[in-house]
């Protein structure tokens, strides 16, 4: 009998009354059972984060740092473990899954460090003009109040280690809310951060349902909400409560952009793999997989050839295999969702040149070309193994074909060009711009976030501390200087 996983309320373990199944999307064998936790609960751990919230904000940096240190340190121990969970739960190939892991080992890491060196404060000489005579500032943040972090299924831990580790290195407590798919990891690193001295209350795992989430948005004690998932939820979410402090991390459909001047053999093998790679990492859930493949007409033909053989070596199948790099996405109903996005397509005239099959929850490798403009997967977010190939004249029309979305997440441009490197960087309308690499690389110290639809604001752990935290002058009178 599979035991129940209980969740984490106020740093302790509960179980509540009611289970969940969480479900393997590769062969639908039972992972585990989860407890979902009762209004009493819910509101026990809202009532604990609101009640430890001064006391928290208050706390030594090095205390803070010490348990940031330690769960990394323990993430680093049970990698193998959690990977195989996330890989379960997932349905991520088990080589990602340890990559995730490893990502989340920074992430605390970084938030450790920056816990050391976070809000010294900054000195502001006000005598600048003669009222300000005898008057320096001090500038310190402060939290804007608890934080209702909202986790989606696609980085099962690592993208809450960039919801949890930025407000416990700010000493902000944060109740984490994970997706209902996949938070078995999650609630491993509830049982790791159990392990730390960080005080009852200033975080909680809860694995609420969706349907029950409207309350704990509006509940006026977390005033901070932190949503990473689909554009349609994350809006209606900031719609609901519009003087809450919200950041979005939302929905992309990252183009890879490919210069004249990207024209040697191994200039369009590099660039191929790359986008055959990371068009169809996780099964392209992720929202800076590589989407649109846009290629100026000089070597569009020798790179689009390139990337077709690139995406068919993909190697598919069982996430639990290490050679495998494309497993399901996170369930048959998605894989549904892009089939019939990729069909609608070629029946208004794409060109498939290669892919376009599904099996269960598994979708193939997909390469399209002369997608029409006014197809859903030209304008939306697939997130599936599907990218389509774009032939311009130059680069101001790449740029313009880069914009001509509504989302801006991040954008890669191969190019060894500085000036168009710098052109690029004025004109894209994004959040990064990746300099001869796909759009998906993402480091987990650097600020991520969108332009347009993407999203509101940025994570990454020193921007996320910014986010969560608000500043605060104090203005010292009568003073020598
Ligand atoms: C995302 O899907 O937004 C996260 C991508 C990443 O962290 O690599």
């Amino acid at each position: 009998m599979t035991s129940t996983h209980a969740f984490w309320l106020a740093g302790r373990q509960a179980t509540g009354e009611t289970t969940f199944d969480v479900t393997s999307p590769w062969d639908g064998r039972l992972v585990g059972k989860v407890g979902i936790p009762t209004e009493a609960q819910v509101e026990e751990a809202v009532a604990a984060a609101y009640a430890v919230r001064e006391e928290f904000a208050a706390s030594p940096a090095h205390v803070r740092a010490a348990a940031l240190d330690h769960v990394a340190k323990r993430l680093t121990e049970r990698t193998e473990e959690i990977a195989q969970l996330i890989s379960a739960e997932n349905g991520k190939p088990i080589k990602w899954a340890r990559g995730e892991v490893g990502r989340a080992v920074s992430v605390f890491r970084f938030a450790s460090e920056e816990a050391r060196r976070f809000n010294g404060g900054e000195g502001l000489r006000l005598d600048t003009d003669a009222g300000g005579e005898g008057r320096i500032g001090l500038t310190r943040r402060f939290p804007r109040g608890v934080v209702l972090g909202i986790a989606p299924f696609n980085f099962p831990l690592n993208l809450c280690a960039h919801k949890v580790a930025p407000a416990l290195a700010a000493g902000v407590p944060i109740i984490l809310k994970p997706a209902p798919a996949t938070p078995l990891s999650a609630l491993v690193l509830g049982e790791i951060l159990a392990e730390t001295a960080l005080p009852a209350g200033s975080w909680s795992v809860l694995t609420v349902e969706n349907d029950r989430m409207p309350a704990l948005v509006q509940d006026e004690r977390l005033p901070v909400i932190s949503f990473t998932g689909s554009e349609k939820v994350g809006y209606a979410i900031m719609d609901s409560v519009p003087r809450k402090h919200c950041t979005l991390e939302l929905g992309g459909n990252g183009a890879a952009v490919v210069l004249a001047d990207y024209t040697s053999d191994a200039d369009l093998d590099w660039a191929a793999s790359r986008v055959a790679t990371f068009s169809n990492y996780q099964g392209g859930q992720s929202c800076i997989s590589v989407q649109r493949v846009i290629a100026d007409a000089a070597v569009y033909d020798r790179l689009a050839e390139r990337v077709v053989k690139a995406v068919e070596a993909q190697v598919t199948g069982d996430p639990s295999d290490p050679a495998t790099e494309v497993g399901p996405l996170v369930s048959e109903d998605a894989a549904r969702r892009v089939e019939s996005w990729v069909d609608e397509a070629v029946t208004v005239g794409a060109t498939l040149l290669t892919g376009g099959e599904r099996d269960g929850a598994s979708y193939a490798p997909t390469v399209l070309a002369d997608l029409p403009a006014d197809t859903t997967l030209a304008r939306e977010e697939v997130f599936g193994p599907v990218l389509s190939l774009i032939k311009v004249n130059g680069e101001d029309e790449a740029y313009a074909a880069v914009n001509d979305s509504k989302y801006g997440l991040q954008a890669g441009v191969f190019t060894h060009d500085v000036q168009a490197a710098f052109r690029a960087h004025r004109a894209l309308e994004v959040g990064g711009v990746i300099i001869g690499d796909a759009p998906s690389y993402r480091a987990d110290q650097m600020p991520y976030g969108g332009a347009k639809l993407s999203g509101v604001g940025r994570e990454g752990v020193r921007s996320a501390m910014e986010d969560y935290t608000y500043e605060r002058i104090m203005v010292f009178t009568g003073v020598q200087l």
